[in-house]
């Protein structure tokens, strides 16, 4: 069997973690779907940064769109981030020459989600992006297959690990905003700009995918109701405190008669409660299915080693042949989402 070759653009904690993987695992992965997966070439903006891994054997390219359509390449790696530029342009590049996609770049899913999905179908080529929504936590996966025979009723979650653990920090160390965010950042938590991340934005985009799964609609980040944490103050959490509650930067998505729901804001939740028990970089998706009941899913949200395993996921599913709608159902079929917003009750 021929080997999987992988191109792999962008080399930050994610796509670092990818190389080590693939580097100090080869013999596990390549016994558990039949054949090598191998990096063919990488790329990133800096060429002499020391990434703390070696990149022997791989062939560099400036340029994240020539890498992405190198005749070496079965799977393109977006690990750049950003809704636009690079990431937008060489993904496209890459679908379009019917080379298989795999991100963690929930701005560019949550933003052209529609095209692309429609781009990799004309092109029989997959388009997946487990890592992009709570990290380590394989939740794509579970919605659009583990889920499929279910109506989905609802979705709850804490999807972006930078504000828990900025929250869970400032309530049980009496951390200040700045302190917390300085850990967060250090963990590899951060978007390369933070204010998606404390603005509510990362966590809103990761909504907006998953609500496009549980409820058949084309992704709708645009009427997703948004509110950060930047409101919250330590008075806000020593009161939640008192009162028995904890303040959770919360996203919720149903389908409603007026259209799909999908808000985003700081909420009060039972500090007993597992919403309120969730501490540090953790992420928690509970989701109500009409024939299973209530699934709760937690683990970690961001970081090298977590979100790298995601990504793995996906391409080992790519390696194996396995072959998947992007959104769980043809492109095609996906209805337009109205939003909520704005509508009388
Ligand atoms: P990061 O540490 O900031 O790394 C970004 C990498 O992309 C860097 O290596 C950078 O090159 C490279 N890059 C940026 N613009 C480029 C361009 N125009 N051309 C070529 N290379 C370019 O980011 P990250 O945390 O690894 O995140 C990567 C993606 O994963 C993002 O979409 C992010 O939202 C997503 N994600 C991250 C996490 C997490 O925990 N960090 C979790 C889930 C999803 P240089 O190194 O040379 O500057
Ligand atoms: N910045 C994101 C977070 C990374 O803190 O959750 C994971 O998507």
């Amino acid at each position: 069997t021929q080997p999987l070759r992988l191109g792999i653009a962008g080399l930050g904690t994610v796509g670092v973690g990818v190389v080590k993987i693939v580097r100090q695992k080869a013999d596990l992965l390549s016994a558990r779907v039949g054949r090598e997966v191998q990096i063919t070439a990488v790329s990133a903006r800096s060429r002499d940064k020391d990434r703390g891994v070696s990149l022997s054997g791989y062939a560099w390219e400036d340029d994240a769109v020539a890498l992405a359509r190198r005749d070496d390449v079965d799977v393109f790696v977006e690990l750049m981030g950003g809704s636009e530029g690079a990431a937008r342009e060489a993904t496209e590049a890459a679908l379009a020459a019917g080379k298989h996609v795999v991100t963690a770049n929930k701005a560019l899913l949550a933003h052209h989600g529609q095209s692309l999905a429609v781009l990799a179908e004309d092109n029989k080529a997959q388009l997946r992006f487990e890592a992009a929504v709570a990290g380590g936590i394989p939740v794509i996966k579970a919605l659009s297959e583990g889920l499929a025979g279910n109506e989905i009723k609802q979705i709850v979650g804490v999807m972006n690990g930078t504000c828990n653990y900025i929250l869970t920090r400032m309530e049980n160390a009496g951390l200040t905003y700045d302190e917390a965010f300085a850990e967060a950042d250090g963990l590899g938590y951060l978007e390369a700009d933070p204010e998606l991340d404390v603005g509510g934005i990362d966590a809103g985009h990761k909504l907006s995918i998953l609500a496009a799964i549980a409820f058949g609609t084309q992704v709708n980040f645009d009427a997703v109701e948004l509110e950060g944490i930047g409101c919250v103050a330590i008075e806000d959490i020593r009161h939640a405190a008192d009162m028995g509650y904890k303040i959770k930067l919360l996203g919720v998505s149903r389908m409603t008669g007026r259209g799909l729901e999908q808000r985003m804001a700081p909420c009060l939740v039972p500090a007993s409660s597992p919403l309120g028990q969730l501490e540090g970089g953790t992420n928690m998706v509970v989701i109500d299915g009409d024939q299973v009941g209530q699934i709760v899913l937690r683990g970690a949200g961001a970081g090298e080693g977590p979100t790298a395993s995601a990504v793995m996921g996906d391409i080992l599913d790519i390696a194996r042949g396995i072959d998947l709608p992007v959104f769980g159902q043809p492109a095609n079929e996906l209805k337009k989402a109205n939003g909520t917003q704005g509508a009388t009750p």
